[in-house]
Order: structure tokens, then sequence, then C-alpha cells
């Protein structure tokens, strides 16, 4: 059983994918063991109780300093014991000792076919405003696993949506969620619950079944 812990910082859409997929038998073998937001008035957190999940909020606000918060929100992390730590949506950027400690076992989801429109300062509607003003005609979504960097780890999934004539920023991240989020986060999460996903010289690798 693959014990996953989701960080939120908004909606929640995507942690609303996983519930339902965990719920649904669509991500096997995995238990949500938690959800951590950095903001309290995130509707994800809200979510997470209706499903009956431990849901707490670390607040950066709560903490005299970033290093504070930071030992905070590792060991908020570490409580949960996870194999698997999710950012869905989640905008705070982690500290090194996270990363560290969960080398290859975090994962996010970022609303653009990474290396496109990805890196400091994309995030959120951002990612989709820059995509219509370059006028690419194609755009999506990627799961990676998170390293040092920003946006930078190894892939593990992407899909494509189409831009639309007409699309509006907000329009076109609907889209992308809809089309393309909703459904590789779960998928990604299912792979690596069934053990199917290694990574090699700084390549993922997929496996027809399980290791
Ligand atoms: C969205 O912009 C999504 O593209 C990105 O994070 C934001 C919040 O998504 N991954 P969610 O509804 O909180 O999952």
């Amino acid at each position: 059983m693959l014990r996953i812990t989701v960080c939120v910082s908004g909606g929640g859409t995507n942690l609303q994918a996983i519930i339902d997929g965990v719920r649904q038998g669509s991500i096997p073998n995995t238990e949500i063991a938690g959800v951590i937001s950095n903001n309290g008035n995130a509707y994800a957190l809200e979510r997470a109780r209706q499903a009956g999940i431990d849901a707490v909020c670390v607040s950066p606000r709560s903490y005299e300093d970033r290093e504070r918060f930071n030992e905070a929100l590792l060991a908020a992390v570490d409580r949960t014991s996870p194999d698997l730590i999710v950012l869905a949506g989640f905008l705070v950027v982690l500290p090194s000792a996270l990363i560290r400690k969960y080398e290859n076992r975090i994962i996010n989801i970022h609303p653009s076919l990474i290396p496109s429109f990805c890196g400091t300062g994309y995030y959120g509607l951002k990612v989709h405003e820059a995509a219509l003003a370059r006028g690419v005609k194609v755009t999506g979504a990627t799961v990676h696993f998170v390293d040092e960097g920003t946006d930078t780890g190894p892939i593990i999934m992407q899909r494509a949506v189409a831009v639309r004539q007409g699309d509006t920023p907000e329009l076109l991240q609907r889209r992308v969620m809809e089309e393309a989020e909703w459904i590789i986060l779960p998928e990604s999460i299912a792979l690596i619950a069934a053990g199917r996903v290694s990574v090699e010289d700084g390549q993922v690798k997929i496996t027809d079944r399980e290791r």
C-alpha cells in the first residue's frame, strides 16, 4: 500500500481527482495519509475533511522566520510517514532538507509542457497567460519528480491540450486541468503505486510490470 501525503495551497481540484481515484479504484494500492496546506483558507482542506482525511495547515505566518516554518513543514510531512509526497498546486518553495530526505519521492503537477512556461514566477494563471501571449497552439501539463530546482526534476508524464481561438487564461487553465492535470496526476500515482516507475541517470523509466 502506497502512503501518499498531498500538499495543497488552493482549490484542491487535483487533490479531488486523487481522492476520487483512490475511492473508485483507478489509483489502486494507495491511501492518502494526510493533506497539508500553507493556506488555512484553501478549499482543498475542506475537500480533505469531507473525505475524512487528516488535514493540517502549516502557515509561514505562524512562524517567526522561514527556518522555523521549514522545520514545521518537514515535521508535519514526517508525521504522516509518506512513501510519496504529491504537490498538487502547492505554492511553497520546499526546503532543501525535505527534498533531500524524500529524494525521488516527491512529485509535482505543473500546468504546461515542461520545459515551456515553467520555473520561477510560472504558476497558476501566469502559466496560461504566458502561453497565450506566446501564441502556442498546444500546451498541456507535466508530472515530474521534484529536485532542488524549480520544475526541473525528471519528467514522469505529460499530456497535450489544444489552445483554442478566443481562449482566455481562465478558459485555458480549466481545459488543461480537465483534459490533462486531473488525468496524468492520478495515472502517475497509480504507476508509482504499482512499482513501475524508476529514475535512471536523470531519466524516468516506466516498466510494463512491477519492478
Ligand atoms: C492550478 O493552476 C493548477 O494548474 C496547478 O495548481 C493550481 C491549483 O490547482 N497545478 P488545484 O485546483 O488547487 O488543484
